[in-house]
């Protein structure tokens, strides 16, 4: 019996939720021709322990444990990479999804009538109500209709968790998509440059089994950098995006603390701007930590000073550089404006440079 469908299960903290989803595979797909490969996140709850305790009874069950990486999409790219199986599955590990489509999904695939089968909570037939989220169903469809907006992809549940296309398929475009967040079929069908033939499967979407949901946190923020990434990304990449955002917010905390030293302490002006740059610099790297680099998140208390001071001194070398290319062009004539935001520009460039090696890299 040859393999032919490998089913990857992200995995944070699902440990109780493995050996039943095992039989349920079983149950729906048969005994030969599958493998499950759980992709864990180094879970607390020791799921890759549980998942190896299994691999030793069944050969059909496979391991990937990852330790200093987190997040859903980079979780099912590293799945794709790892099997020898034609087809691939993506499938959350809570039982919310019904193992019992996957044959059926298979077959529209292998017979060629999709490319990508996709198992929907909002096509006709699907239902929600195991769910007993209302609040997430409604997001989910406000997400959903946004994604479709914005990337043209024609689908009733881009936000799927739960799809299956050809291993070739998905490892093409592997080198294109971004990873972040959790919306990997949106990803997949975003970076395709020939629109992808998708089939929709209604499926009754329960409710989780043991545990609970780790997307409620990031949801909205993965989301919005996501479509970003896809829209934009291109141009100017999100990561920068966001690092210049909380640059420019930086520039009014300073100006907020300049005033502050100035107005309400009657500080000289050298020792207020003095100051607020260190302020700025702070709030700048705290708002970075959070969430330009939140999946790289400085967390102990010597990593985060570490890392504060590390950037404060990247900084500074990119204030260097600022103040030299803009005094330079100011001095060839150059509007002072327009020196100015030259300056900036090239200093954010080598902040962004360093701190993204030294302070936030791996
Ligand atoms: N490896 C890894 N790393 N797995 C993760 C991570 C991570 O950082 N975060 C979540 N998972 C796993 C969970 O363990 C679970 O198996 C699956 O991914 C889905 O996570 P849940 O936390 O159960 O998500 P949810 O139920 O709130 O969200 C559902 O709806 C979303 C759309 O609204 C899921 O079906 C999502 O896939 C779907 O996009
Ligand atoms: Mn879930």
């Amino acid at each position: 019996m040859t393999l032919d469908l490998a089913i990857i299960l992200p995995t944070l903290n699902e440990r109780d939720n493995l050996a039943p989803l095992v039989d349920r595979i079983e149950d729906a797909l048969g005994p030969n021709g599958w493998e499950v490969l759980v992709v864990d996140d180094n879970s607390a709850d020791g799921t890759a322990d549980e998942a190896r305790r299994l691999a030793r009874g069944d050969t059909r069950v496979r391991v990937l444990q990852r330790i200093g990486r987190r997040g859903l999409s980079s979780a099912a790219i590293e799945g794709f990479c790892a099997t020898a199986a034609p087809y691939v599955a993506v499938m959350d590990a809570d039982h919310q999804h019904d193992p019992k489509l996957l044959k059926t999904m298979l077959e529209a695939v292998r017979s060629g009538e999709a490319e990508v089968a996709v198992a929907s909570r909002f096509a006709e037939g699907a239902s929600m109500e195991e769910w007993g989220r209302p609040d997430r169903e409604k997001l989910s469809s406000v997400a959903n209709g946004l994604a479709r907006r914005l990337t043209g992809v024609e689908l009733s549940d881009p936000m799927s968790g739960y799809f299956l296309l050809s291993s070739d398929t998905a490892r093409a475009l592997v080198p294109r998509l971004s990873g972040i967040g959790f919306k990997i079929l949106l990803d997949l069908l975003a970076t395709s440059e020939r629109p992808l033939k998708v089939k929709d499967f209604p499926m009754n979407f329960a409710a989780r089994r043991a545990g609970e949901s780790k997307l409620d946190r990031a949801i909205a923020l993965d989301f919005l950098a996501g479509l970003y990434d896809k829209s934009f990304g291109r141009i100017i990449p999100t990561r920068f995006a966001l690092f210049g955002t909380v640059g420019a917010l930086g520039v009014l905390v300073h100006l907020a603390i300049l005033y502050l030293c100035l107005l309400a302490f009657g500080a000289g002006f050298t020792w207020a701007q003095g100051i607020a740059t260190f302020g700025a610099m702070t709030f700048n790297f705290w708002l970075n930590n959070f969430l330009t680099y939140r999946d790289r998140r400085l967390k102990t208390l010597g990593k985060v000073l570490a890392g504060w001071a590390s950037f404060v001194a990247a900084c500074s070398v990119g204030a260097f550089a600022n103040v030299a290319v803009a005094s330079a062009l100011f001095s060839r004539g150059l509007h002072e404006v327009l020196a100015a935001m030259v300056g900036i520009g090239i200093g954010s460039v080598w902040n962004y440079a360093l701190s993204s090696r030294f302070v936030w890299g791996r």
